[in-house]
């Protein structure tokens, strides 16, 4: 896929600090989008599995069962975290000022993002650095849909369609070949907003 020179711009390129400085503890998709998104990871991850949800906030859609291990989040916002009830650890960390993830290598089972990828600025230098954090075999789940902030989403994901969308958050896997391989799933509940997911195994 040939990318434009400015797919990885953005209108505000102020410090992402600025824009998460203040708490929001609202949701970004329809209740029944983050059902579907919930039953998902409910029929994907494995019992035991140790997660890192990316670019949390305070609410992280995962499901009751499997009984998960360890739960760990990284954001942009101190009160979203905290106010997290399933994260176990947290850690603010601005992926687009420093892409290599506070976290020792092969430390999670399942590396999970909800809507929020189309914020990443420097993608192919964070998803290498999921694959470093992810055990052998391990799965990232990058979850999808159509809303955003504008001012702060790539110029991309204002441009593509949602296939091109997400065939490129396939390339994030495969490119540099830090995943073997990359799949999308359409899980859209109807007359709700959209869910597209997109996965790499390592
Ligand atoms: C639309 S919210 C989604 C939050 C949560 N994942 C959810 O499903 O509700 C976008 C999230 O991306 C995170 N984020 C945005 N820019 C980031 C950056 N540069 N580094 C790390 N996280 C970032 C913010 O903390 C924010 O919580």
């Amino acid at each position: 896929m040939d990318l434009p020179g400015f797919a990885f711009e953005r209108q505000d390129e102020s410090a992402d600090a600025l824009f998460y400085s203040a708490p929001r503890l609202v949701v970004h998709i329809d209740d029944a989008t983050i059902a579907a998104l919930t039953q998902f990871y409910g029929e994907t991850l494995t019992a035991g599995a140790d997660v890192l949800d990316l670019m949390s906030s305070w609410v992280s859609h995962l499901p009751t069962q499997p009984p998960l291990g360890r739960v760990a989040g990284l954001g942009m916002n101190a009160q979203e975290l905290a106010a997290n009830p399933v994260l176990q650890d947290s850690v603010v960390h601005d992926l687009n000022a420093d892409s290599r993830l506070p976290y020792d290598d092969e430390s999670f089972d399942f590396v999970v993002n909800a809507v929020s990828v189309q914020y990443l600025t420097r993608p192919f230098e964070v998803f290498a650095d999921i694959a470093r954090v992810l055990r052998p075999g391990g799965i990232s789940i990058v979850a999808m849909s159509h809303r955003c902030f504008p001012t702060k989403a790539i110029r991309f994901f204002h441009a593509a369609s949602a296939t091109e969308r997400c065939h490129l958050v396939q390339q994030y896997h495969v490119r540099d070949e830090a995943f073997s391989k990359s799949r999308v799933v359409d899980r859209s509940p109807a007359g709700a907003d959209p869910l597209w997911i997109v996965m790499g195994r390592r």
